[in-house]
């Protein structure tokens, strides 16, 4: 089925005891075993599984085309549980511009505990060869990355991580399962911050992991969840759920207005750089053609005259939000340095922009009133 299908059906079904179309929200931590000891309707206490979590993940995993999915109460869990699956001593080659918090782990707490990360630009195939070594166990990529929206060749990378026998992770979340479709380009797990395009509506945290295949690295991750408990709540899974019955139709909405405010900041005077995948003169235009159905609601555009500069325009803006993170209804924009603070690689003139749902005329016209 084609994915608007899935992203309306996948995980609901019609209430047996009240026939409720929308589904209901399970709080209960704990549920009734049978006399003879069993749990036939599956479900036992809430850190191991719950209702509304089984929904979702039913309906991730269908989105992504996987073998199965395990939610999270963010992203940053989920990415922390793929790096607990893995063993100390274990290589991890990881992109120099991934999300900035999914670099701060590997740097901050999980070097800590003996795992090794090389850090290389994932859009150049010789530096990732290079970086991958024997001992390497994951390939992380990120495309298009968080916050110039690079574009790496998956398959490529696939066959990299591949042929050195490593697991090969794709955060997704930036391009959603609208988009582009990790598994079919090799990769083994895919990561959502249901955060941003699946919840949509900024008002949910959740992150999840999509299998490809069962096996022992679905068992060992579902350990870490459930052991773990860092588990989204059952109202946390139904927004979240909710969200996705119209991710496709916000997703494409997205990228269509994003590429007119990309087009439009490109040829304004007091712009310096635009960073979008969808413009031709973007590095990773030929590649995100192939592997992206469209180029997605992020945007970032340095402005002429230094931070200062860029500061100002978004202090103007009317429609835009000043506000961190991306993917709802609302159009975000924020001075991306100065959230990622002290030892940022981001340009300090960079101003990245989340573009909602809005009519695409009135986000141009407050972009070109805020730069004057
Ligand atoms: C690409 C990407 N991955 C992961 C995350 C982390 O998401 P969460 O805040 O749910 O932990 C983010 C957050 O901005 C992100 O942009």
């Amino acid at each position: 089925m084609r994915i608007e299908t899935v992203a309306v059906h996948a995980g609901a079904e019609v209430d047996p005891a009240t026939g409720a179309v929308t589904p209901a929200i399970h709080p209960s931590t704990t549920f009734e075993r049978e006399p003879d000891g069993s749990f036939p309707r599956g479900h036992i206490y809430s850190r191991s599984s719950a209702p509304n979590r089984a929904a979702l993940e039913a309906c991730l995993s269908a989105l992504e085309g996987g073998a199965d999915a395990i939610a999270f109460a963010s992203a940053s869990a989920a990415t922390s549980a793929i790096f607990q699956s893995l063993g100390p001593g274990a290589r991890v080659v990881a992109p120099t511009d991934a999300y900035y918090g999914t670099g701060k782990l590997l740097r901050d707490v999980f070097a800590g505990w003996g795992l090794e990360t090389t850090f290389a630009d994932m859009t150049d195939l010789a530096a990732v060869e290079r970086a991958v070594r024997p001992t390497t166990k994951l390939v992380w990529a990120e495309s298009p990355s968080n916050p110039l929206w690079k574009v790496s060749d998956l398959a490529k990378l696939g066959a990299i991580a591949r042929a050195a026998g490593a697991t090969f992770v794709c955060d997704n979340t930036t391009a959603t399962p609208v988009l582009q479709s990790p598994f079919k380009l090799g990769a083994d797990l895919i990561v959502h911050a249901t955060t941003k395009y699946l919840g949509g509506h900024s008002d949910v945290l959740g992150g999840g992991i999509v299998v490809r295949e069962r096996g022992p690295l679905l068992d060992r991750l579902r350990t870490l969840q459930t052991a773990g408990g860092a588990v989204p709540s059952p109202f946390d899974c139904w927004l979240v759920l909710r969200g996705i019955r119209t991710l496709p139709y916000r997703v494409r909405a997205q990228s269509e207005h994003a590429l007119r405010v990309a087009t439009f900041l490109a040829s304004h005077p007091r712009v310096e750089r635009v960073h979008y995948p969808g413009l031709p003169s973007h590095p990773g235009h030929d590649i995100a053609r192939r592997q992206m159905a469209l180029f997605g609601g992020m945007l970032s555009v340095q402005v002429k005259g230094g931070a200062d500069a860029a500061i100002a325009v978004a202090a103007k803006v009317r429609v835009f939000t000043r506000a961190t993170s991306f993917g709802g209804t609302e159009s975000l924009v924020e001075h991306r340095a100065s959230i990622e603070g002290p030892g940022t690689t981001t340009p300090d003139n960079l101003l990245r922009v989340s573009i909602g749902l809005e009519h695409p005329d009135d986000l141009i016209e407050d972009l070109g009133q805020a730069l004057g």
